[in-house]
């Protein structure tokens, strides 16, 4: 959930540290720092608070002389958020600094070790037992340090370290947390992700679970926790650096919102061809898609609920059972599983703890797992069985949107292609469809362009305090969704259901002036859904509905109606979230939270 960056070349490292952590800033924002080499000494600047409080320290670096540095930006997990537990940490004698993205699970057990040895410690945190570790061990070998620490340490870890006495070099490792080191011109450098680099380069490694890489000003060496080298491929990156940039809009979550239909055209036009759906990437043969018995949908937060439109999708056109699972529950309900069934894990960063550690089970016990991804190279990427990726581009905002939008794209298409394969879908089904499907992108856009409508609803809401969503079948889904982007933004309490769950119990928390977003795009749901709105509104409630274009006769069981354009039944959360999405962001906006940076998140959540 943190982000490192490290530098080792001919220019001044700090502001190099401080432009690669503005990049990272999104995988938390609790607290940042960073830790220079200069003429025999390590100096440090760290500060609670966002980056730019730091820069503002510092100057934008330029107070801090060095080509040699390493930086961190933090979201807390052990010891509040606070100058102190602020990285980089030290050994006691400044001599080896240390920053870290992931968490040391035997921590206390290593720190007690340590305190009987007679260290003593500042902070809070599983960090600074690191530092003081290397201490124990090193003796003048930086790797043989680094690879002892690594053989006593459990849990996840991307580590930047430098070594005063080797001032020459830069040391980083990775288990079970994301890292990519790359060249610069006249330099080397290291960080959790790809936007931190792409200024610099485009070439970049990623570095494997265990693997060590020593990197001087010139060159860079890999190892294996046996002090074995290794080599390693450079990957090249073809993203936009303009991707990663704000491009003139108010905040990454509007870009990336309007970013929406690009993301969705990106993701299925190189998956037809001819009238047909090709996913070369799923690897399956026609058999082999016959064969599966059971799809099992794995995934955390918004992805999990494109995992929960899945399900009506997949088993309404390919007639397979499926079950979905929070990822963060999956391995601990003793999941059934064997060669026959399909996991399919879902995640935009790809780096989500429980999301990894569910794919590892599955593969585990036999299952074939495909990942659905929008980073490249990432963990879940790379150890996937087969990765289908959603081309969402970078997605910077916390709050998901393309990315979320392109998931829903691959799901259908992978719907789909079962279907079709097991002799579900007609020919002239599957082309109805594709045309539908390629008619989402400009369907978007045009409901994007209606955002001033929204805003002024929204608004008007600006101080609600609880909101409800609701729906049936796919608009279950989509409320799920809707409920999770407005409280992650905005703050407000809101949630989740079923409409025909309220009369078992929430209904009660309805009165007078509550908001209730409906949404009901599903012919044979209609009429129920709108006896659920009515049942809402007779007992105070202020309705908000999303329905498709033609069904006027909501407008008596509502106060304020928004119409999304005809597409395939299947389709209609691809273009129902889009008001919803910009429902959440103009509350958010207008309630001046910090949109792209809401509290206590961050983007990747990479412990479980
Ligand atoms: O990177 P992932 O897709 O695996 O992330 C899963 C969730 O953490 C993520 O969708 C989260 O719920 C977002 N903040 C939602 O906007």
């Amino acid at each position: 959930m943190c982000g490192i960056v490290g530098y080792i070349g001919s220019q001044q490292a700090a502001p190099i540290l401080l432009d690669g952590l503005e990049k990272l800033e999104y995988r938390g924002y609790d607290s940042a720092g960073i830790a220079v080499y200069d003429s025999g000494e390590v100096s440090m600047a760290k500060s609670k608070g966002r980056l730019k409080v730091l820069n503002e320290i510092t100057h934008g670096g330029e107070t801090m002389p060095g080509t040699l540095g390493i930086g961190h930006t933090r979201w807390a997990t052990h010891g509040s958020p606070s100058d102190i537990n602020a990285h980089p940490h030290f050994n006691k004698e400044k001599s080896i600094v240390v920053v870290h993205n992931g968490i040391i699970e035997n921590y206390l057990k290593l720190k007690k070790k340590l305190e009987k040895k007679g260290y003593s410690f500042m902070s809070e945190t599983d960090t600074e037992v690191i530092a003081h570790l290397l201490d124990h061990y090193y003796d003048g070998n930086p790797l043989r340090a680094v690879t002892k620490i690594m053989h006593r340490m459990e849990g996840s870890y991307a580590l930047g370290i430098i070594f005063r006495d080797h001032p020459d070099e830069l040391y980083a490792v990775r288990k079970d947390s994301p890292l990519i080191v790359g060249h610069t011109d006249g330099g080397s450098i290291i960080a959790s992700d790809v936007p931190a680099v792409l200024k610099y380069t485009r070439d970049v490694y990623f570095i494997e679970n265990e693997e060590i890489v020593r990197l001087k000003k010139d060159s860079m060496e890999f190892f294996t926790v046996d002090e074995e080298p290794i080599e390693k491929e450079c990957v090249r990156i073809e993203w936009d650096v303009n991707a990663a940039e704000k491009g003139g809009y108010e905040h990454f979550m509007l870009k990336e919102m309007n970013e929406q239909p690009k993301a969705i055209t990106d993701t299925f036009s190189p998956r037809i061809k001819e009238g047909k759906i090709v996913i070369e990437e799923l690897n399956m043969s026609a058999e082999e898609i016959q064969d599966i018995d059971k799809i099992m949908i794995v995934a955390c937060g918004s992805a999990y609920h494109t995992g929960v439109t899945s399900k009506y999708v997949f088993e309404g056109l390919a007639r397979i059972p499926v079950e979905v699972d929070l990822a963060s529950e999956f391995r601990y309900r003793k999941p059934i599983l064997n060669e026959r069934t399909l996991v399919v894990v879902i995640s935009q960063s790809g780096e989500t703890a429980d999301t990894l550690a569910a794919l590892r089970e599955s593969k585990k016990q036999g299952a074939r797992v495909l990942g659905i991804v929008n980073v490249v190279g990432s963990s879940i990427a790379r150890e996937a069985d087969n990765v289908m990726y959603t081309w969402a581009g970078p997605e910077i905002a916390v709050a998901t949107t393309k990315a979320y939008s392109a998931q829903l794209i691959a799901l259908y298409l992978l719907a789909m292609k079962f279907a079709y394969e097991r002799g579900q879908m007609k020919d002239e089904v599957l082309q109805e469809m594709l045309e539908d499907l390629k008619a989402l992108p400009s369907q978007v856009e045009m409901l994007l362009n209606n955002k001033s409508k929204i805003q002024r609803f929204a608004n008007r809401y600006l101080a609600a305090r609880d909101v409800f969503f609701i729906g049936r079948g796919v608009d279950y889904a989509i409320s799920l969704e809707g409920s999770l982007k407005l409280k992650e933004i905005s703050y407000i309490h809101s949630e989740a259901y079923a409409a025909g769950e309220l009369k078992h119990g929430t209904i009660s928390l309805i009165e007078e002036g509550t908001l209730v977003a409906a949404v009901l795009t599903q012919k044979e749901l209609y009429k129920k859904m709108l006896s659920n709105m009515v049942e809402v509104s007779t007992r105070g409630a202020f309705v908000l509905a999303v329905t498709n274009e033609g069904n006027t006769e909501v407008e008596r069981a509502a106060d304020y109606v928004v119409y999304i354009p005809e597409t395939n039944r299947y389709f209609t959360n691809s273009l129902a979230i889009i008001p919803l999405q910009l429902f959440g962001y103009y509350i958010a906006v207008g309630r001046g939270c910090d949109v792209d940076k809401p509290r206590n998140l961050a983007k990747s959540v990479t412990v479980e």
